[in-house]
């Protein structure tokens, strides 16, 4: 179980895969009713899309909204950020109850001092990539990390199609893990429905982000089962 050390013992499920609804495709309008029903149909984090409209083009919440958030939620939150600089913001993201926060090697100009700046305050740190950007860029810092998120879409929209070249990248870092005795563990984000979930299952990931195929569900608990295939 590669994802258990992200969440408080008390709070893990006994699953190999862990599933994290993402809230971008949630209804804001009654964001804690959202949260209370993934909470309740078996998601084991909350995974929260920060953007800043220059990394990517879209944008979405920060600090202000993740507190609230946290008021409401009782599972980690995952917190993945799209935003350039994030040196400047781990410090509020972390105070404002985040408990992982992922940054991406395209955005950060310093990934020692952001994964370091990171754990200093108390959070468990997680690296991202996307489609384009090969693990390699990843290496230096495997054996430093909590969490590796391979991007299965380009960052941005919910409901985009999955880019299948992710399903090597899970494999590989799977195999160097193992090999090396890292304990990160590996989650995927991006275009997950319950066919693409078995893919990425097939290729060793450990946990699922799903946003279009939770939130426009009409039943999140079945849509939680089918990704996780347990
Ligand atoms: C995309 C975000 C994803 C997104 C996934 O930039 O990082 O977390 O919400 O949405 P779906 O599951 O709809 O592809
Ligand atoms: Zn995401």
């Amino acid at each position: 179980m590669n994802w258990w050390q992200l969440v408080p013992i008390e709070k893990r499920s006994k699953y190999n895969v862990a599933v994290a609804p993402s809230l971008l495709s949630a209804d804001f309008s009654r964001l804690g009713e959202e949260i209370a029903a993934v909470e309740s149909a078996g998601a084991d984090l909350l995974h929260l899309d920060v953007m800043d409209g220059h990394f990517v083009p879209n944008l979405t919440f920060g600090p202000l909204i993740i507190e609230a958030i946290n008021r409401l939620a009782n599972l980690p939150l995952d917190t993945h950020l799209m935003i350039d600089h994030p040196d400047r913001y781990i410090p509020r993201f972390i105070d404002s109850g985040a408990d992982i926060v992922t940054i991406h090697v395209e955005a950060s100009e310093d990934l020692t001092r952001d994964l370091k700046m990171i754990k200093e305050h108390g959070g468990k740190c997680g690296l991202s990539i996307n489609p384009d950007t090969p693990l390699e860029r990843t290496k230096r810092f495997l054996d430093k990390i909590d969490l590796l998120l391979l991007m299965s879409v380009f960052p941005g929209f919910g409901g985009q199609e999955f880019v299948d070249t992710v399903l090597e990248k899970i494999s590989t870092a799977r195999d160097f893990r193992e090999k090396e005795g890292f304990g990160f563990a590996i989650q995927v984000d991006g275009g997950i429905n319950p066919d693409t979930a078995k893919r990425v299952r097939d290729a060793g990931v450990d946990i699922i982000v799903a946003g279009t195929a939770i939130f426009r569900s009409p039943d999140y608990a079945r849509a939680i089962v089918d990704i996780r295939g347990q």
